[in-house]
């Protein structure tokens, strides 16, 4: 029987351990050869989601957008971008999902709009001063003829955090100039958040993903204060960063619960903040969002100490906020982990892109033989697994694309000292062969190399020891042994990591070289051969104990 004949989609806790698939939708899979994927494509694609064996997708955003960002410039947030689908193909996707057991997720962009979006428009048809201005953050300048930003805050994707508009008045934006931030302290726009969650989970959605959950509530207050890291990704928990993981965002979120309480089962959602774990779980309290995401270890090296450290702690706190830990390696956002684990440690990822992924050389048999290491990893630990696209098929980061086609605005905004997010977001290879590797048409939006023809899901589909029959074995096997959050450590040499799930799964992850013991009992599943019986270097194994172990 498969396992999918048991999914219950009235299970109110079925997020605490789910295997979530992130769709990063213009580049899965192309269902009318235009170049963009879609949810055409997407809906072709479910009996492979199906087989793969995940319990979710979370969609990145879909809407209608200039793409200024990659979508998460948000024009309306209650439809769906035409080049990808309409609202009724949305509902087909759904129907399509939940008939395949799988529970959908969509992307909530809270902190920005686009500039495009009709309230931006009204704001900027109106008068300083407005109502339709109070919705965003409006500031006269300073200097003499207000010619000077309102204060020193920098975008994320660098330059001023402020332009400025024809009558003379700054708009803040913490993201590109496209991305105007709201005003959180409006009732209105906290209203109008309100109105999307309940229309997408009106129409079936079973959960939400919250863009820069660590933003929307600001220090305003005057002057604006300046602080030396004030828009970096990585939020330190001094309390004085006027623009992130301020204590009133989370007032906010508790409205948000409300909300998905008002539904049977409740609605779930992640948050995506950027802050240190013991703040990071404020946001996944029971009454807030209930998850979010574990940043620490996509930053972590390939290091038993730093992985053990991260796991431990995560666990702990998610455990005393009674929450559930939220696991990933990679996403759209971050350097594909198949090329990080290749690298050496401590590369500097920018400096890298910038050669093309020339220097260092990364070591591409490493990286794959850890990638396979990893998701044994990611799918043993308790809580869920956020997997991104393409990692079930061993993709790793395409480095070299050409400056002309980069469309990551980070590009452009830096100057041209990053190259972006680019490399981690090409189109999927479905196929050997054919112009887009079966994605779809003639050409896909950023162009595939020619080495994606052995990724392909054509080429790994059936085969022996392929990345993509490694994901599918252990998340079957994950169904059967799960679900329990329970974990207990084991001795281990110390650059190994041994933990034992309930029911006898243990759990050994070899980060070292050296070939390492292995408790007695059946290998259920091995990342690579053993070799006499021992576990080799950048390996890890699932064992059915047999017998207690003794380290
Ligand atoms: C989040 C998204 C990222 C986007 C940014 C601004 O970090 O994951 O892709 O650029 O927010 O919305
Ligand atoms: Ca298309």
């Amino acid at each position: 029987m498969s396992e999918r004949e048991r999914t219950d989609l009235t299970d109110p806790t079925w997020w605490r351990d789910a295997v979530v698939y992130q769709v990063y939708p213009r580049s899965f899979a192309d269902g009318n050869a235009d170049g963009i994927g879609d949810f055409a494509g997407l809906i072709d694609r479910i009996p492979y989601l199906e087989r793969l064996g995940i319990d979710a997708v979370w969609l990145s955003p879909f809407y209608p957008s200039a793409l200024a960002d990659g979508g998460y410039d948000v024009d309306d947030y209650r439809d769906v971008d035409p080049r990808i689908g309409s609202l009724p193909t949305f509902d087909d996707l759904v129907a399509a999902a939940h008939a395949a057991g799988i529970r959908v997720i969509v992307d909530i962009v809270p902190n920005h709009s686009s500039d495009r979006h009709e309230w931006f428009r009204a704001a900027l048809a109106a008068a300083p001063g407005s109502a339709e201005r109070d919705r965003y953050v409006f500031r006269d300048g300073l200097g003499e003829h207000g010619e000077l930003p309102p204060s020193d805050w920098v975008s994320h994707f660098g330059g001023s955090a402020w332009t400025r508009v024809p009558d003379g008045q700054w708009y803040l934006h913490l993201f590109a100039p496209e991305q105007p931030d709201w005003n959180w302290e409006n009732d209105e726009v906290r209203e109008d958040f309100h109105v999307t969650l309940r229309f997408w989970a009106d129409r079936g959605v079973d959960g939400f993903r919250v863009d820069v959950a660590h933003g929307l509530a600001k220090d305003l207050g005057e002057p604006l204060r300046s602080h030396p890291h004030v828009n970096s990704m990585d939020i330190e928990i001094d309390g004085t960063n006027p623009l992130f993981d301020r204590d009133d965002v989370h007032e906010i979120y508790r409205g948000w619960r409300r909300v998905f309480d008002e539904y049977d089962p409740p609605r779930t959602a992640v948050a995506e903040a950027w802050v240190p774990t013991s703040r990071r779980v404020l946001y996944a309290k029971p009454d807030e969002l209930g998850q979010a995401f574990e940043f620490d270890l996509v930053k972590a090296e390939w290091d038993a100490a730093q992985f053990r450290e991260v796991i431990v702690d995560s666990l702990d706190r998610a455990r005393t906020a009674g929450a559930s830990s939220t696991w990933t390696f990679s996403n759209h956002d971050v350097v594909r982990h198949a090329s990080r684990f290749g690298l050496p440690a401590r590369t500097d990822l920018n400096a890298w892109l910038l050669t093309d992924g020339a220097e260092p050389a990364e070591d591409v048999a490493l990286g794959a033989r850890r990638a396979r290491a990893a998701v044994l990893l990611l799918l043993a630990l308790p809580g869920s697994a956020y997997v991104y696209q393409g990692e079930e098929l061993g993709l790793r980061e395409v480095a070299d694309l050409a400056r002309d086609d980069l469309e990551d605005p980070i590009w452009l905004r830096s100057q041209h000292t990053e190259k972006g997010r680019d490399g981690c977001r090409v189109p999927l290879p479905w196929t050997t062969d054919g112009s887009s590797f079966g994605f779809g048409g003639d050409g896909a939006h950023l162009p595939q190399p020619g080495w994606f023809a052995e990724h392909a899901v054509e080429a790994q589909d059936g085969t022996e020891g392929s990345m993509l029959e490694l994901y599918r074995a252990a998340l079957a096997l994950r169904h059967r042994l799960l679900p329990d959050q329970d974990l207990v450590w084991r001795d281990s040499g110390p650059d190994v990591l041994h933990f034992e799930r309930p029911g006898g799964w243990h759990v050994v992850v070899n980060l070292g070289s050296t070939p390492a013991p292995l408790p007695a009992g059946e290998v259920l599943l091995a990342s690579a051969p053993l070799a006499d019986g021992l576990l080799p270097g950048d390996a890890s194994a699932w064992i059915r104990g047999s017998d207690p172990v003794t380290g």
